[in-house]
């Protein structure tokens, strides 16, 4: 299991506490992948990461329009393909529930990990610029 240490901050709360939640939402995956769950139960927690990234997105996006951020667009890209990458696991794997959870467990935590700390980290350093008048 991964600690929430390696969430890099944006030093902005709402997008910092929606990792959060999101970091949550891996955790609740993992879990799920060594014990026996029922569909009623993995579909609420596949609404929630959807419902969650979905709305982690276009709140960044917003951020990322209201500093101006130039590639803005390549990392749109990027989310778009998260949810894609996503939601294609989802109707391939829908027969076995443990490889969907797994599945879907890896592409949580490495959005967790390397995008945030990867991508998510280009726009702070851009808008802590932009904020000492560098830029
Ligand atoms: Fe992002
Ligand atoms: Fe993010």
């Amino acid at each position: 299991m991964i600690s929430n240490q390696k969430i890099v901050s944006m030093n902005n709360e709402l997008l910092d506490s929606q990792h959060q939640d999101i970091f949550e939402i891996s955790i609740k995956l993992s879990l799920m992948n060594h014990r026996h769950i029922n569909s009623k139960e993995l579909k609420e927690v596949l609404k929630e990461l959807l419902v969650m990234l979905n709305r982690h997105f276009s709140d960044e996006e917003a951020f990322m329009r209201e500093i101006n951020y130039p590639f803005i667009k390549e990392h749109m890209k990027i989310h778009r393909s998260i949810i894609f990458e996503i939601e294609e696991i989802i109707v391939r794997e829908a027969r076995t529930i443990h490889v969907l959870t797994e599945k879907l467990d890896l592409v949580v935590r490495d959005f967790i990990i390397n995008h945030t700390s990867k991508e998510d980290s280009k726009i702070t350093k851009y808008y802590e610029k932009k904020l000492k008048n560098l830029i």
